[in-house]
Protein backbone atom coordinates (compact mmCIF):
# COMPACT_ATOMS: atom_id res chain seq x y z
CA UNK A 1 0.00 0.00 0.00
CA UNK A 2 1.68 3.48 -0.57
CA UNK A 3 2.67 5.32 2.52
CA UNK A 4 0.10 7.85 1.84
CA UNK A 5 -2.72 6.08 1.30
CA UNK A 6 -1.68 4.27 4.65
CA UNK A 7 -1.65 6.77 6.48
CA UNK A 8 -4.85 8.26 5.19
CA UNK A 9 -6.39 5.33 6.18
CA UNK A 10 -4.87 4.92 9.45
CA UNK A 11 -6.28 8.52 10.29
CA UNK A 12 -9.81 7.66 8.94
CA UNK A 13 -9.95 4.65 11.24
CA UNK A 14 -8.71 6.72 14.47
CA UNK A 15 -11.56 9.71 13.23
CA UNK A 16 -13.67 6.42 13.17
CA UNK A 17 -13.50 4.92 16.57
CA UNK A 18 -13.31 8.38 17.82
CA UNK A 19 -17.24 7.95 16.68
CA UNK A 20 -18.24 5.20 18.33
CA UNK A 21 -20.00 6.01 21.73
CA UNK A 22 -19.15 4.23 25.11
CA UNK A 23 -22.07 2.83 27.30
CA UNK A 24 -24.73 4.04 24.45
CA UNK A 25 -23.89 7.89 26.31
CA UNK A 26 -23.50 10.19 23.29
CA UNK A 27 -19.51 10.68 22.98
CA UNK A 28 -18.16 14.61 24.17
CA UNK A 29 -17.74 16.25 21.67
CA UNK A 30 -15.02 19.75 20.36
CA UNK A 31 -17.01 20.95 18.19
CA UNK A 32 -21.02 21.83 17.39
CA UNK A 33 -22.64 22.62 14.13
CA UNK A 34 -26.42 23.81 14.65
CA UNK A 35 -28.20 24.33 10.98
CA UNK A 36 -31.36 26.41 11.00
CA UNK A 37 -33.79 24.62 8.08
CA UNK A 38 -36.22 27.10 8.42
CA UNK A 39 -33.65 30.39 7.92
CA UNK A 40 -32.82 30.60 4.61
CA UNK A 41 -30.52 33.68 3.94
CA UNK A 42 -30.79 33.44 -0.13
CA UNK A 43 -29.70 31.31 -3.01
CA UNK A 44 -26.42 30.83 -3.54
CA UNK A 45 -25.26 31.63 -7.35
CA UNK A 46 -24.38 29.01 -8.86
CA UNK A 47 -21.56 32.11 -10.39
CA UNK A 48 -19.95 31.97 -6.82
CA UNK A 49 -18.18 28.87 -8.44
CA UNK A 50 -16.14 30.46 -11.63
CA UNK A 51 -12.71 30.35 -12.82
CA UNK A 52 -10.62 33.17 -14.07
CA UNK A 53 -8.23 32.78 -17.26
CA UNK A 54 -5.65 35.34 -18.48
CA UNK A 55 -3.09 35.47 -21.10
CA UNK A 56 0.02 35.18 -18.01
CA UNK A 57 2.44 32.89 -17.69
CA UNK A 58 1.27 29.10 -18.44
CA UNK A 59 -2.44 29.84 -18.13
CA UNK A 60 -3.71 29.65 -21.89
CA UNK A 61 -0.53 28.86 -23.72
CA UNK A 62 0.61 25.04 -22.11
CA UNK A 63 -2.43 25.43 -19.97
CA UNK A 64 -5.72 25.50 -21.76
CA UNK A 65 -5.23 25.80 -24.93
CA UNK A 66 -2.28 23.02 -27.01
CA UNK A 67 -3.57 24.25 -30.33
CA UNK A 68 -5.63 22.00 -32.74
CA UNK A 69 -2.24 20.17 -34.12
CA UNK A 70 -0.84 19.41 -31.08
CA UNK A 71 0.09 15.69 -30.11
CA UNK A 72 -1.80 16.07 -26.79
CA UNK A 73 -5.20 15.07 -26.83
CA UNK A 74 -7.46 17.78 -27.63
CA UNK A 75 -10.43 19.33 -28.79
CA UNK A 76 -9.93 21.81 -31.32
CA UNK A 77 -7.15 23.06 -29.73
CA UNK A 78 -8.68 22.48 -26.03
CA UNK A 79 -6.11 20.06 -23.56
CA UNK A 80 -8.99 17.66 -23.21
CA UNK A 81 -8.02 16.33 -20.26
CA UNK A 82 -8.60 19.83 -18.49
CA UNK A 83 -11.91 20.12 -20.24
CA UNK A 84 -12.90 16.42 -19.50
CA UNK A 85 -12.07 17.51 -15.75
CA UNK A 86 -14.45 20.71 -16.21
CA UNK A 87 -17.46 18.91 -16.90
CA UNK A 88 -17.01 16.78 -14.29
CA UNK A 89 -17.46 19.93 -11.31
CA UNK A 90 -20.43 22.27 -13.03
CA UNK A 91 -18.16 25.54 -13.86
CA UNK A 92 -20.73 28.54 -14.59
CA UNK A 93 -18.72 31.05 -15.41
CA UNK A 94 -14.91 31.48 -16.89
CA UNK A 95 -13.29 34.78 -16.67
CA UNK A 96 -11.22 36.50 -19.67
CA UNK A 97 -8.64 37.87 -21.19
CA UNK A 98 -7.66 39.37 -17.73
CA UNK A 99 -6.36 40.72 -14.91
CA UNK A 100 -3.79 43.18 -16.38
CA UNK A 101 -3.45 41.69 -19.92
CA UNK A 102 -7.35 42.89 -20.23
CA UNK A 103 -6.34 46.38 -20.45
CA UNK A 104 -3.49 45.81 -22.88
CA UNK A 105 -5.77 43.40 -25.83
CA UNK A 106 -7.44 44.45 -28.62
CA UNK A 107 -9.86 41.61 -29.11
CA UNK A 108 -9.59 42.24 -32.83
CA UNK A 109 -5.93 41.08 -32.67
CA UNK A 110 -7.98 37.77 -31.43
CA UNK A 111 -10.37 37.18 -34.37
CA UNK A 112 -10.66 36.35 -37.79
CA UNK A 113 -7.99 33.98 -39.70
CA UNK A 114 -5.14 32.30 -37.82
CA UNK A 115 -2.37 33.62 -40.38
CA UNK A 116 -3.40 36.85 -39.90
CA UNK A 117 -3.44 37.14 -36.45
CA UNK A 118 -0.68 39.80 -34.98
CA UNK A 119 1.73 39.27 -32.67
CA UNK A 120 2.48 41.88 -29.92
CA UNK A 121 4.21 41.92 -26.59
CA UNK A 122 2.18 40.96 -23.38
CA UNK A 123 1.42 43.04 -20.71
CA UNK A 124 3.40 40.16 -18.89
CA UNK A 125 6.44 41.14 -20.59
CA UNK A 126 7.88 43.47 -17.99
CA UNK A 127 7.27 41.39 -15.62
CA UNK A 128 10.52 40.18 -13.71
CA UNK A 129 9.74 36.73 -13.68
CA UNK A 130 9.42 36.89 -17.57
CA UNK A 131 12.54 38.36 -18.12
CA UNK A 132 14.50 35.29 -16.93
CA UNK A 133 12.57 33.32 -19.86
CA UNK A 134 15.46 32.51 -22.40
CA UNK A 135 12.55 31.40 -25.03
CA UNK A 136 10.52 34.72 -26.47
CA UNK A 137 8.03 32.24 -26.47
CA UNK A 138 3.46 33.23 -26.26
CA UNK A 139 3.90 34.08 -22.82
CA UNK A 140 6.43 37.32 -23.88
CA UNK A 141 5.03 38.00 -27.27
CA UNK A 142 0.98 36.70 -27.97
CA UNK A 143 0.71 34.98 -30.68
CA UNK A 144 -3.02 35.86 -30.52
CA UNK A 145 -3.97 32.40 -31.58
CA UNK A 146 -6.56 31.82 -28.35
CA UNK A 147 -8.72 34.96 -29.10
CA UNK A 148 -12.78 35.29 -28.27
CA UNK A 149 -14.17 32.43 -30.98
CA UNK A 150 -11.50 29.89 -29.16
CA UNK A 151 -12.93 31.37 -25.49
CA UNK A 152 -16.50 31.17 -26.19
CA UNK A 153 -15.76 27.08 -27.56
CA UNK A 154 -13.95 26.53 -24.48
CA UNK A 155 -16.84 28.06 -22.49
CA UNK A 156 -19.58 26.18 -24.33
CA UNK A 157 -17.48 22.58 -24.23
CA UNK A 158 -17.44 23.21 -20.21
CA UNK A 159 -21.22 24.46 -20.06
CA UNK A 160 -20.30 27.81 -19.07
CA UNK A 161 -20.78 31.55 -19.19
CA UNK A 162 -17.90 33.78 -20.54
CA UNK A 163 -16.98 36.60 -19.11
CA UNK A 164 -15.22 39.13 -20.88
CA UNK A 165 -12.84 41.88 -19.35
CA UNK A 166 -13.11 45.26 -21.51
CA UNK A 167 -9.83 47.47 -22.12
CA UNK A 168 -10.46 50.77 -20.77
CA UNK A 169 -7.04 51.84 -20.21
CA UNK A 170 -5.77 51.50 -23.96
CA UNK A 171 -9.09 51.16 -26.46
CA UNK A 172 -11.50 54.02 -27.48
CA UNK A 173 -15.34 52.90 -25.70
CA UNK A 174 -16.12 52.24 -29.40
CA UNK A 175 -13.79 49.29 -29.61
CA UNK A 176 -15.77 48.23 -26.35
CA UNK A 177 -19.75 48.66 -28.20
CA UNK A 178 -17.46 46.61 -31.37
CA UNK A 179 -16.74 43.78 -29.31
CA UNK A 180 -20.24 43.71 -27.63
CA UNK A 181 -21.73 43.55 -31.50
CA UNK A 182 -18.82 40.57 -32.56
CA UNK A 183 -20.03 38.91 -29.50
CA UNK A 184 -24.11 39.46 -29.61
CA UNK A 185 -25.34 40.78 -32.66
CA UNK A 186 -27.86 38.30 -34.45
CA UNK A 187 -26.46 36.21 -37.14
CA UNK A 188 -26.16 38.24 -40.92
CA UNK A 189 -26.96 41.16 -38.72
CA UNK A 190 -23.56 43.45 -38.97
CA UNK A 191 -20.24 43.31 -40.58
CA UNK A 192 -18.74 41.93 -37.18
CA UNK A 193 -21.70 39.05 -37.13
CA UNK A 194 -20.20 37.68 -40.52
CA UNK A 195 -16.74 37.96 -39.23
CA UNK A 196 -17.80 36.18 -36.06
CA UNK A 197 -19.46 33.45 -38.69
CA UNK A 198 -16.07 32.89 -40.87
CA UNK A 199 -14.56 32.40 -36.86
CA UNK A 200 -17.03 29.53 -36.99
CA UNK A 201 -20.14 30.92 -35.16
CA UNK A 202 -22.89 31.85 -37.07
CA UNK A 203 -25.19 32.04 -33.92
CA UNK A 204 -24.37 35.02 -31.54
CA UNK A 205 -22.52 34.11 -28.59
CA UNK A 206 -25.00 36.30 -26.10
CA UNK A 207 -22.22 37.31 -24.02
CA UNK A 208 -24.07 38.92 -20.94
CA UNK A 209 -21.09 39.29 -18.58
CA UNK A 210 -18.88 42.60 -18.97
CA UNK A 211 -16.03 44.12 -16.79
CA UNK A 212 -15.68 47.63 -17.29
CA UNK A 213 -11.73 47.63 -17.32
CA UNK A 214 -9.54 45.50 -14.55
CA UNK A 215 -7.98 47.09 -11.47
CA UNK A 216 -8.28 50.23 -12.74
CA UNK A 217 -6.93 52.02 -9.66
CA UNK A 218 -3.59 50.17 -10.82
CA UNK A 219 -2.30 48.35 -14.11
CA UNK A 220 -5.64 49.44 -15.60
CA UNK A 221 -4.84 53.08 -16.31
CA UNK A 222 -3.96 54.03 -12.26
CA UNK A 223 -7.01 56.34 -12.46
CA UNK A 224 -8.03 58.45 -9.30
CA UNK A 225 -11.87 57.15 -8.47
CA UNK A 226 -13.24 60.05 -9.90
CA UNK A 227 -12.02 59.88 -12.93
CA UNK A 228 -12.55 56.17 -13.35
CA UNK A 229 -16.12 57.16 -12.55
CA UNK A 230 -16.42 59.27 -15.28
CA UNK A 231 -14.65 56.63 -18.23
CA UNK A 232 -16.72 53.69 -16.43
CA UNK A 233 -20.17 56.58 -17.07
CA UNK A 234 -18.45 57.15 -20.72
CA UNK A 235 -18.12 53.84 -21.42
CA UNK A 236 -21.51 51.98 -20.16
CA UNK A 237 -23.45 54.20 -21.08
CA UNK A 238 -24.75 53.36 -24.53
CA UNK A 239 -23.45 49.78 -25.85
CA UNK A 240 -25.47 48.25 -28.20
CA UNK A 241 -27.64 44.76 -25.99
CA UNK A 242 -29.19 42.83 -29.08
CA UNK A 243 -31.62 42.00 -26.60
CA UNK A 244 -29.06 40.33 -24.03
CA UNK A 245 -29.47 41.46 -20.23
CA UNK A 246 -25.94 42.76 -20.03
CA UNK A 247 -24.42 42.77 -16.76
CA UNK A 248 -21.70 45.54 -16.26
CA UNK A 249 -19.34 45.18 -13.65
CA UNK A 250 -17.12 47.97 -12.62
CA UNK A 251 -13.85 47.84 -11.65
CA UNK A 252 -13.55 47.92 -7.36
CA UNK A 253 -10.92 48.29 -4.90
CA UNK A 254 -7.31 47.31 -4.46
CA UNK A 255 -8.20 44.70 -1.60
CA UNK A 256 -10.02 46.81 1.18
CA UNK A 257 -10.08 49.94 0.19
CA UNK A 258 -12.66 52.01 0.87
CA UNK A 259 -12.07 55.20 -0.18
CA UNK A 260 -12.03 53.88 -3.53
CA UNK A 261 -15.46 52.94 -3.10
CA UNK A 262 -16.59 55.77 -1.35
CA UNK A 263 -15.67 57.63 -4.13
CA UNK A 264 -16.55 55.66 -7.02
CA UNK A 265 -20.27 55.04 -5.58
CA UNK A 266 -20.95 58.72 -4.38
CA UNK A 267 -19.78 60.18 -8.10
CA UNK A 268 -21.99 57.17 -9.44
CA UNK A 269 -25.35 57.64 -7.30
CA UNK A 270 -24.55 60.63 -5.02
CA UNK A 271 -23.36 63.23 -6.91
CA UNK A 272 -26.03 66.17 -8.76
CA UNK A 273 -26.11 64.23 -12.12
CA UNK A 274 -26.46 60.87 -10.92
CA UNK A 275 -26.12 58.04 -13.39
CA UNK A 276 -28.46 55.18 -13.66
CA UNK A 277 -27.92 52.45 -15.89
CA UNK A 278 -30.18 49.39 -14.64
CA UNK A 279 -27.25 47.24 -17.03
CA UNK A 280 -24.62 47.81 -13.94
CA UNK A 281 -24.81 45.45 -11.78
CA UNK A 282 -21.44 44.70 -9.84
CA UNK A 283 -18.44 45.60 -8.27
CA UNK A 284 -15.43 43.36 -8.63
CA UNK A 285 -13.19 42.63 -5.22
CA UNK A 286 -9.88 41.60 -5.52
CA UNK A 287 -8.24 39.92 -2.52
CA UNK A 288 -4.93 37.54 -2.55
CA UNK A 289 -3.21 36.45 0.59
CA UNK A 290 0.36 37.01 -0.57
CA UNK A 291 3.08 35.54 1.31
CA UNK A 292 7.09 36.17 1.10
CA UNK A 293 7.83 32.42 0.95
CA UNK A 294 7.23 29.62 -1.11
CA UNK A 295 4.20 27.72 -1.45
CA UNK A 296 6.38 24.47 0.09
CA UNK A 297 8.25 26.15 2.89
CA UNK A 298 6.20 27.17 5.39
CA UNK A 299 5.80 26.09 9.26
CA UNK A 300 2.77 25.50 11.27
CA UNK A 301 2.38 29.59 11.77
CA UNK A 302 2.29 30.49 8.24
CA UNK A 303 -0.11 27.62 7.70
CA UNK A 304 -2.49 29.77 9.63
CA UNK A 305 -1.30 32.77 8.73
CA UNK A 306 -2.34 32.49 5.17
CA UNK A 307 -5.60 31.34 5.83
CA UNK A 308 -6.55 34.07 8.35
CA UNK A 309 -5.51 36.24 5.28
CA UNK A 310 -7.73 34.34 3.01
CA UNK A 311 -10.37 34.79 5.87
CA UNK A 312 -10.10 38.62 5.79
CA UNK A 313 -12.50 38.20 2.64
CA UNK A 314 -15.34 38.10 4.78
CA UNK A 315 -14.66 41.35 6.42
CA UNK A 316 -13.95 42.89 3.30
CA UNK A 317 -17.77 41.81 1.53
CA UNK A 318 -19.62 43.41 4.74
CA UNK A 319 -17.21 46.92 4.77
CA UNK A 320 -17.60 46.92 0.94
CA UNK A 321 -21.49 46.12 1.38
CA UNK A 322 -21.88 48.76 4.10
CA UNK A 323 -20.26 51.47 1.54
CA UNK A 324 -21.84 50.30 -1.58
CA UNK A 325 -25.19 50.76 0.67
CA UNK A 326 -24.76 54.40 1.81
CA UNK A 327 -25.25 55.46 -2.06
CA UNK A 328 -26.97 52.89 -3.92
CA UNK A 329 -29.22 52.39 -1.43
CA UNK A 330 -31.72 49.39 -2.98
CA UNK A 331 -28.31 47.62 -3.29
CA UNK A 332 -28.64 47.31 -7.32
CA UNK A 333 -25.16 46.45 -7.60
CA UNK A 334 -23.46 43.35 -5.56
CA UNK A 335 -19.98 42.19 -4.99
CA UNK A 336 -17.91 40.27 -7.49
CA UNK A 337 -14.96 38.84 -5.98
CA UNK A 338 -13.10 37.99 -9.74
CA UNK A 339 -9.70 37.10 -8.29
CA UNK A 340 -8.55 35.69 -4.63
CA UNK A 341 -6.28 32.53 -3.62
CA UNK A 342 -3.07 32.40 -1.57
CA UNK A 343 -0.05 34.12 -3.63
CA UNK A 344 3.22 32.97 -3.08
CA UNK A 345 7.09 33.93 -4.04
CA UNK A 346 8.22 32.05 -7.19
CA UNK A 347 10.32 28.91 -7.16
CA UNK A 348 7.30 26.39 -7.15
CA UNK A 349 5.98 26.34 -10.58
CA UNK A 350 6.68 23.45 -13.02
CA UNK A 351 8.19 25.05 -15.92
CA UNK A 352 10.05 28.27 -16.04
CA UNK A 353 7.37 30.06 -18.48
CA UNK A 354 4.40 29.79 -15.59
CA UNK A 355 4.97 33.21 -14.70
CA UNK A 356 3.25 33.20 -10.85
CA UNK A 357 2.86 29.49 -11.34
CA UNK A 358 3.10 27.96 -7.69
CA UNK A 359 2.18 24.34 -6.45
CA UNK A 360 -1.05 23.65 -4.34
CA UNK A 361 -0.65 22.13 -1.27
CA UNK A 362 -4.00 21.02 1.32
CA UNK A 363 -3.58 24.45 3.16
CA UNK A 364 -4.44 26.07 -0.16
CA UNK A 365 -7.62 23.56 -0.29
CA UNK A 366 -8.48 24.85 3.22
CA UNK A 367 -7.89 28.38 1.91
CA UNK A 368 -10.63 28.06 -1.08
CA UNK A 369 -12.74 26.14 0.65
CA UNK A 370 -13.21 28.92 3.54
CA UNK A 371 -13.42 31.66 0.72
CA UNK A 372 -16.02 29.63 -0.87
CA UNK A 373 -17.78 28.98 2.56
CA UNK A 374 -17.82 32.40 3.29
CA UNK A 375 -19.47 33.40 -0.55
CA UNK A 376 -22.02 30.97 0.57
CA UNK A 377 -23.10 32.25 3.69
CA UNK A 378 -23.48 36.00 1.86
CA UNK A 379 -25.84 35.08 -1.10
CA UNK A 380 -27.27 38.42 -0.87
CA UNK A 381 -24.00 40.52 -1.17
CA UNK A 382 -22.10 38.35 -4.00
CA UNK A 383 -23.85 37.39 -7.01
CA UNK A 384 -20.35 35.94 -8.51
CA UNK A 385 -16.56 34.41 -7.95
CA UNK A 386 -13.76 33.15 -10.14
CA UNK A 387 -11.05 31.36 -8.45
CA UNK A 388 -7.61 33.23 -9.53
CA UNK A 389 -6.48 31.46 -11.72
CA UNK A 390 -7.96 27.94 -13.52
CA UNK A 391 -4.59 26.18 -14.67
CA UNK A 392 -0.47 27.04 -13.75
CA UNK A 393 -1.25 30.53 -11.82
CA UNK A 394 -1.94 31.55 -8.25
CA UNK A 395 -4.48 29.23 -7.11
CA UNK A 396 -4.52 26.80 -9.67
CA UNK A 397 -6.88 23.80 -10.39
CA UNK A 398 -4.77 22.16 -12.39
CA UNK A 399 -0.99 21.93 -13.35
CA UNK A 400 0.43 21.08 -16.70
CA UNK A 401 3.39 20.82 -19.07
CA UNK A 402 3.32 19.56 -22.25
CA UNK A 403 1.75 16.20 -22.03
CA UNK A 404 2.02 15.91 -18.13
CA UNK A 405 -1.02 16.82 -16.23
CA UNK A 406 -2.52 16.70 -12.81
CA UNK A 407 -5.98 17.93 -10.83
CA UNK A 408 -4.64 19.84 -7.85
CA UNK A 409 -5.90 19.88 -3.99
CA UNK A 410 -8.31 22.81 -5.45
CA UNK A 411 -9.72 21.16 -8.02
CA UNK A 412 -11.25 18.56 -5.59
CA UNK A 413 -12.72 21.30 -3.21
CA UNK A 414 -14.51 22.52 -6.05
CA UNK A 415 -16.09 19.51 -6.47
CA UNK A 416 -16.77 18.56 -3.39
CA UNK A 417 -18.90 22.18 -2.79
CA UNK A 418 -20.64 21.95 -6.32
CA UNK A 419 -23.65 20.70 -4.70
CA UNK A 420 -24.61 24.41 -3.04
CA UNK A 421 -24.97 26.15 -6.40
CA UNK A 422 -28.70 27.22 -6.58
CA UNK A 423 -29.00 26.18 -3.46
CA UNK A 424 -30.66 27.99 -0.88
CA UNK A 425 -28.28 28.89 2.07
CA UNK A 426 -29.40 28.35 5.54
CA UNK A 427 -28.05 29.71 8.79
CA UNK A 428 -25.29 28.01 10.51
CA UNK A 429 -23.30 28.37 13.86
CA UNK A 430 -20.01 27.12 13.50
CA UNK A 431 -18.71 26.35 16.88
CA UNK A 432 -15.14 24.98 18.27
CA UNK A 433 -12.43 26.73 20.61
CA UNK A 434 -10.49 29.32 18.58
CA UNK A 435 -6.99 28.46 17.13
CA UNK A 436 -3.84 30.71 19.02
CA UNK A 437 -0.39 31.27 17.05
CA UNK A 438 2.07 33.10 17.04
CA UNK A 439 3.21 34.80 13.12
CA UNK A 440 6.40 36.80 12.81
CA UNK A 441 6.36 37.93 16.73
CA UNK A 442 3.08 38.58 16.81
CA UNK A 443 0.01 36.65 18.94
CA UNK A 444 -3.15 36.11 16.35
CA UNK A 445 -6.20 33.83 16.56
CA UNK A 446 -7.97 32.19 14.04
CA UNK A 447 -11.48 30.03 14.47
CA UNK A 448 -11.38 26.61 14.87
CA UNK A 449 -14.36 25.61 12.29
CA UNK A 450 -16.54 27.43 10.61
CA UNK A 451 -18.62 26.44 7.36
CA UNK A 452 -21.70 26.80 5.23
CA UNK A 453 -25.29 24.94 5.01
CA UNK A 454 -27.67 25.03 1.86
CA UNK A 455 -30.55 23.45 0.68
CA UNK A 456 -31.94 21.80 -2.51
CA UNK A 457 -34.84 19.56 -2.36
CA UNK A 458 -34.60 17.35 0.37
CA UNK A 459 -30.54 17.41 0.30
CA UNK A 460 -29.25 19.57 2.93
CA UNK A 461 -25.34 20.14 1.99
CA UNK A 462 -22.43 21.28 4.66
CA UNK A 463 -19.30 21.89 4.06
CA UNK A 464 -16.87 22.89 6.75
CA UNK A 465 -13.18 23.67 7.44
CA UNK A 466 -11.22 22.68 10.89
CA UNK A 467 -8.09 24.74 10.41
CA UNK A 468 -6.66 23.33 13.44
CA UNK A 469 -3.66 21.35 11.94
CA UNK A 470 -2.88 18.76 14.56
CA UNK A 471 -6.35 18.31 16.18
CA UNK A 472 -9.53 16.41 14.66
CA UNK A 473 -12.46 17.67 15.69
CA UNK A 474 -15.60 15.39 17.13
CA UNK A 475 -18.31 17.55 15.72
CA UNK A 476 -21.75 16.92 16.76
CA UNK A 477 -24.20 18.27 14.24
CA UNK A 478 -28.27 19.44 15.00
CA UNK A 479 -30.52 20.14 12.58
CA UNK A 480 -33.78 22.57 13.57
CA UNK A 481 -36.88 22.20 11.64
CA UNK A 482 -36.17 18.74 9.73
CA UNK A 483 -35.26 15.87 10.27
CA UNK A 484 -32.32 13.89 8.91
CA UNK A 485 -32.98 10.58 7.52
CA UNK A 486 -29.71 9.97 6.28
CA UNK A 487 -26.04 11.33 6.00
CA UNK A 488 -23.03 10.78 4.09
CA UNK A 489 -19.47 12.26 4.75
CA UNK A 490 -16.53 13.21 2.43
CA UNK A 491 -13.09 14.49 3.44
CA UNK A 492 -10.08 16.08 1.96
CA UNK A 493 -6.78 16.28 4.22
CA UNK A 494 -3.57 15.02 4.10
CA UNK A 495 -0.82 13.40 6.21
CA UNK A 496 1.16 16.37 6.19
CA UNK A 497 0.73 19.95 5.60
CA UNK A 498 2.88 19.99 2.69
CA UNK A 499 1.16 17.57 0.90
CA UNK A 500 0.36 18.28 -2.63
CA UNK A 501 -0.04 16.14 -5.91
CA UNK A 502 2.82 15.98 -8.26
CA UNK A 503 3.08 14.20 -11.78
CA UNK A 504 4.52 11.64 -10.65
CA UNK A 505 1.99 10.85 -7.44
CA UNK A 506 -1.10 12.51 -8.83
CA UNK A 507 -3.32 11.19 -6.01
CA UNK A 508 -1.42 12.00 -3.22
CA UNK A 509 -4.28 14.62 -1.79
CA UNK A 510 -7.96 13.81 -2.80
CA UNK A 511 -10.83 13.10 -1.36
CA UNK A 512 -11.97 10.32 1.05
CA UNK A 513 -15.23 9.14 2.71
CA UNK A 514 -15.86 10.17 6.05
CA UNK A 515 -17.38 8.59 8.20
CA UNK A 516 -20.61 10.27 9.54
CA UNK A 517 -23.11 8.24 12.47
CA UNK A 518 -27.17 9.26 12.48
CA UNK A 519 -27.61 8.90 16.26
CA UNK A 520 -30.88 10.14 18.33
CA UNK A 521 -31.77 12.66 15.28
CA UNK A 522 -28.02 14.40 15.38
CA UNK A 523 -25.04 13.42 13.56
CA UNK A 524 -21.23 12.89 15.14
CA UNK A 525 -18.55 12.81 12.79
CA UNK A 526 -14.64 13.07 13.36
CA UNK A 527 -13.41 16.24 10.99
CA UNK A 528 -9.73 15.19 11.02
CA UNK A 529 -7.23 17.64 11.14
CA UNK A 530 -6.15 20.38 9.09
CA UNK A 531 -9.25 18.84 6.19
CA UNK A 532 -12.65 20.25 4.74
CA UNK A 533 -15.53 18.15 4.63
CA UNK A 534 -18.87 17.89 3.06
CA UNK A 535 -21.68 16.32 4.43
CA UNK A 536 -24.86 15.37 2.81
CA UNK A 537 -27.83 15.75 5.12
CA UNK A 538 -30.88 13.48 3.34
CA UNK A 539 -34.03 15.37 4.90
CA UNK A 540 -37.62 14.58 5.46
O1 LIG B 1 -3.94 37.22 -11.27
C1 LIG B 1 -2.75 37.91 -11.55
C2 LIG B 1 -2.93 39.41 -11.56
O2 LIG B 1 -3.27 39.84 -10.26
C3 LIG B 1 -4.06 39.93 -12.40
O3 LIG B 1 -3.68 40.10 -13.72
C4 LIG B 1 -4.36 41.25 -11.78
O4 LIG B 1 -5.69 41.65 -11.97
C5 LIG B 1 -4.00 41.05 -10.32
O5 LIG B 1 -3.24 42.07 -9.83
Amino acid sequence: MHRRHFLKTAAMATAASMCVSRGGAAPQADAFIEIMADEGLGEISPLLYGQFTEHIGGVIYDGLWVGEHSKIRNYHGLRAELVDHLKKIHVPIVRWPGGCFADSYNWRDGVGPLAKRPRHANFWEVEPDAQRLHEQGPQIFEPNEFGTDEFVRFCQSIGAEPYLAANVRSLPSLEFDHWVEYCNSPAGSTSLAELRAEGGSHDPYKVRWWGVGNESWGCGGNFLPEDYASEFRRYSTWIPSFGVDLQLVGSGPNDNDLDWTHRFFENIFGSNHPYDNRHFKGWSVHHYAAHGEQALRFEDSSWYQVLKECDYVEQIIEDQWSVMGQYDKEHRVRLVVDEYGPWYMEGTELDPTHIFGQQVTVRDALATALTLDTFNRHPEKVCMGTNAQLVNNINALFLCHEDKFLATPNYHVFGMYAGHQGGQALRANFSAPNIHFNHEGKSSTLWGLNGSASRKGNVITVTAVNADAHSPKLTRLKLRGMNIQQVTGTALFAADMHDHNTFEDPTAVQPATLRADLSGGEVNVTIPAGSLVKLELTVG
